[in-house]
């Protein structure tokens, strides 16, 4: 299966196939990164564009690329680069793309992963765009339920929080469906999933797709429970965002009538969806979740540039 040149933007890019291969590829990194890393990518060069703020996107893909043996160059914020100066996405992606073998990028407008993939000739990896998608962060939660649940088909699963504005719930909902599992959208009304959406998946997927304000009505059937953070910074007006503060959160109590091998994610950063009480429970398994962005990003990368 080579995926050597290609770019990552949306999961649709890729078929079915593509994706369990970059899971399957993945197990194999995560024991060579257990061994401390290898020499595959010596000599290669990833840069990292990041107009938006991340922790463990960013600091997972150069990870992952200084435990293969490659270097990172790149930016966080635009402060200090010549986009201050006013120039554009595609000039700064046709100057950058002289410099490195890949290029991770995030930023706040949507579809500006796919434009800066058009404008260059190495891969582009979308680390973001806006609230629309962020594929690599999907491949690394379908590998942790992967790794947890061993399937995805019949699972049923929660998403919670901001359906609207949450890039990672559409990413994610788009390929939980493709792959089989049950959808339970559990979101305050002003944080919906937008319906064109919802109907689309329905439509495209045929798969069981509940929608439910209140995480307390379901708690009892998931399997799998992905809580998100209001995104605080896409809400156009503040006022709005004051209204749904702190309207739903995740607490141990609430767990009581879970069941035994229920899973809670969370793609972090977490503000207050999840009481701290809960971080010590089984069923918590989110700090793990971000490790296995390592593994992960190692398969994209070893894919996208050597063709493993
Ligand atoms: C998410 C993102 O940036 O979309 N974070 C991440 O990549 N792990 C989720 C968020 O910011 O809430």
């Amino acid at each position: 299966m080579n995926l050597k040149g290609r770019d990552i933007i949306s999961l649709d890019d890729l078929s079915d196939g593509q994706i369990l291969y970059l899971l399957k590829k993945a197990e194999e990194f995560e024991k060579i990164e257990e061994r401390g890393g290898c020499e595959l990518l010596k000599g290669k060069i990833l840069a990292t564009l990041f107009f938006e703020p991340s922790t463990r996107t960013r600091l997972s893909f150069e990870a992952a690329m200084h435990r293969l043996g490659g270097r990172v160059i790149g930016f966080s914020g635009k402060e200090g680069t010549s986009v201050r100066k006013g120039e554009n996405l595609a000039d700064t992606i046709r100057t950058v793309e002289n410099y490195c073998d890949a290029i991770v990028i995030r930023h706040p407008v949507e579809g500006s992963a796919k434009l800066a993939a058009d404008f260059s000739s190495i891969p582009v990896i979308n680390a973001g765009d806006g609230a629309h998608l962020h594929p690599t962060q999907t491949l690394l939660d379908l590998y942790t339920i992967k790794k947890e649940k061993k399937k995805f088909q019949g699972l049923t699963v929660a998403l919670v929080g901001d359906l609207k504005y949450g890039r990672t719930v559409h990413s994610l909902s788009k390929a939980l469906a493709r792959f089989d599992a049950n959808l339970i959208l559990v979101s305050p009304e002003q944080l919906r999933m937008s319906p064109e959406f919802v109907s689309k998946l329905k439509r495209d997927y045929h798969v069981e797709i509940k929608e439910e304000t209140k995480i307390e009505k379901v708690i009892k059937e998931i399997d799998v429970m992905y809580v998100t953070r209001i995104q605080r910074e896409r809400f156009p007006d503040l006022t709005e965002f004051e209204k749904v503060k702190g309207l739903y959160k995740v607490t141990s109590l609430l767990l009581k009538n879970a069941k035994e091998g229920l899973i809670i994610m969370h793609p972090l950063p977490r503000v207050d969806e999840i009481s701290p009480d809960v971080d010590k429970t089984r069923h918590a398994i989110y700090f793990k979740q971000a490790y296995y962005g390592i593994p992960v990003r190692m398969a994209i990368l070893a894919c996208l540039i050597k063709g493993e």
